[in-house]
């Protein structure tokens, strides 16, 4: 093989594994699309995060919501990953970051993995990632839980907070499940 089909190969490789990552994951729940920085330090801002919180990502991919929160919001951060790729590039970044006692990644499937201890449940999914966890998984959250999606709202419940550019949308059981359709 010439240098030049070997270079081909490793870049098909790559931008097969690249897909794997990005697009087999829709058929578990939700593409991969990693977000800005700048995106992230807004949810955790809006989720008002708190010292001492446990901040949990369902669906976490490669961690950075969790590492931030665990960094910069010293949050105990726990996240569900189903791609064993990103599940150790989530390891492996928590523990550059220095905060790999405060970030757990685990693997597995968010559909059976169960939130209770989270007082914060961050979630960037699909409307149909989020029909299929709702209203169950409310029976497994504490009362006091906020509940934070990016881009989806949830289907009748009604947001205690909406972010000004309708991206963010932050749902507190104890306030609102007498309104809501879950209830
Ligand atoms: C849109 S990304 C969000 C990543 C991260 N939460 C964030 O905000 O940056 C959705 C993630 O959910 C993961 N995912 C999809 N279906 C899943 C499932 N059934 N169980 C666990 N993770 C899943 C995907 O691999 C992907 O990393």
């Amino acid at each position: 093989m010439g240098v030049f089909e070997f270079h081909s190969a490793f870049l098909i490789c790559g931008l097969l594994l690249l897909a794997g990552m990005v697009i087999l994951p829709i058929f578990f729940g939700a593409p991969w699309h990693p977000l800005m920085p700048g995106t992230i330090r807004r949810i955790l801002r809006f989720a008002d995060v708190r010292p001492g919180e446990t901040f949990c990502d369902l669906g976490c991919g490669e961690g950075r919501v969790l590492i931030t929160a665990a960094k910069e919001f010293s949050a105990r951060a726990v996240g569900v990953e189903i791609d064993p790729l990103k599940v150790m590039l989530a390891r492996l970044l928590a523990r550059i970051n220095g905060v790999g006692d405060r970030v757990q990644i685990v693997r597995g499937n968010l559909f059976d993995y169960d939130p209770g201890s989270a007082d914060v449940l961050y979630l960037y999914l699909t409307h149909q990632a989020m029909d299929k966890l709702f209203p169950e998984i409310l029976k497994k959250l504490k009362p006091s839980v906020r509940i934070v999606s990016y881009r989806f709202c949830l289907r009748g419940m009604t947001p205690e907070k909406v972010s000004e550019d309708k991206t963010l949308f932050l749902y507190q059981l104890d306030k609102g499940t007498k309104i809501n359709n879950y209830s």
